[in-house]
């Protein structure tokens, strides 16, 4: 996809927020990274593994509302394969929210005990949580401090504004200090991130992005759009996204003044309703195709 190759950006960033993240890594005791469900590979910064190195670290696989239930528990049992624990949740409605801090104490057992044998019963679990932009950090934080959401007040040692939150009796959350930026030097990657919504459309030429996601749940889910925009699977099989976003348009009346189908407004609904699961709960990032794939 011509558009996505333009999108670049600056490693100076991640450095800045490699610096941020192992400053912090001495005040913390377990990294919670939070993956995208439809995407759970896409959505993970490839540097994350080496930057927080051999901090103990679990997966949120967040949204999984909008995404297929099967897939998602085949993505809890590849991570588990690598001996990560992963938990599935979606912030929308709170589902899974509760298993996440039983997760983190199962992650931290060991630890958990070394306190307790050195009297060390109460200390605080602080947790990072990790993630690239729009994957659902501050709802997840939200949701967990709920109503008694309450900011920490800066601790000795750390950088003023560093983002900690108390969400529980003895259990804080830092929120990712600096941006970690998703990995776009991989078109397919890129591509996936534009269609979830994850890359701002105002770079991206909306047609040719909607017309390649029509391309896309044509050969992968073509019941999806063949149900909710009535088009027959035959005449689409090998048809040009572009030609497919025009019939979309004719079935759903959207013509300019002089009778023209109005192939933006088309792909503005196509992508909408994708990224609302109107045309289903989808999941692009198959956990069996991922199986290099290392948190
Ligand atoms: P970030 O801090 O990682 O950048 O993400 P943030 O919480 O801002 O969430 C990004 C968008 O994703 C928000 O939508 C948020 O409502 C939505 N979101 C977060 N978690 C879930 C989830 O589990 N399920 C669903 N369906 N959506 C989720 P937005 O359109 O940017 O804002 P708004 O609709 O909340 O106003």
């Amino acid at each position: 996809m011509e558009e996505m190759h333009t999108i670049q950006w600056f490693p100076g960033h991640m450095t800045k927020t490699k610096r941020k993240i192992e400053a912090q890594l001495k005040l913390i005791d377990a990294v919670a990274i939070l993956l995208d469900a439809r995407i759970p590979y896409s959505s993970c910064n490839p540097d994350l593994r080496s930057i927080i190195n051999n901090k103990p670290r679990m997966v949120v696989l967040n949204k999984c509302d909008m995404a297929d239930a099967a897939e998602t528990k085949r993505w809890i049992a590849a991570l588990r394969q690598q001996g990560i624990t992963a938990v599935a949740l979606d912030c929308k409605t709170g589902n899974g929210l509760k298993g996440f801090i039983p997760a983190v104490k199962t992650v931290l057992a060991d630890k958990i005990s070394a306190w307790q044998a050195k009297g060390m019963k109460g200390r605080t679990i602080k947790v990072m949580v990790a993630g690239i932009p729009n994957v659902g950090k501050s709802s997840f934080i939200n949701r967990m401090a709920g109503q008694s959401r309450a900011k920490v007040e800066d601790r000795p040692g750390v950088t003023r504004g560093n983002q900690w939150f108390t969400v529980g009796k003895g259990f804080d959350l830092l929120d990712t200090p600096g941006v970690l930026w998703p990995k776009f030097n991989d078109p397919a990657v890129g591509e996936k991130l534009a269609y979830i919504g994850s890359v701002k459309d105002d770079v991206l030429d909306t047609e040719h992005l909607a017309g390649r996601l029509l391309e896309y749940l044509r050969n992968n889910f073509p019941q999806s759009i063949c149900e909710r925009y009535r088009l027959n699977e035959e005449e689409i099989r090998s048809a040009q996204g572009y030609t497919i976003l025009e019939q979309v348009a004719k079935n759903r009346g959207m013509l300019m003044a002089g009778g023209a189908v109005n192939t933006e407004r088309a792909a503005i609904t196509v992508l909408d309703e994708f990224r609302s699961a109107v045309l289903g709960r989808i999941t692009l990032d198959k956990a069996e195709e991922c199986n290099g794939f290392r948190i």
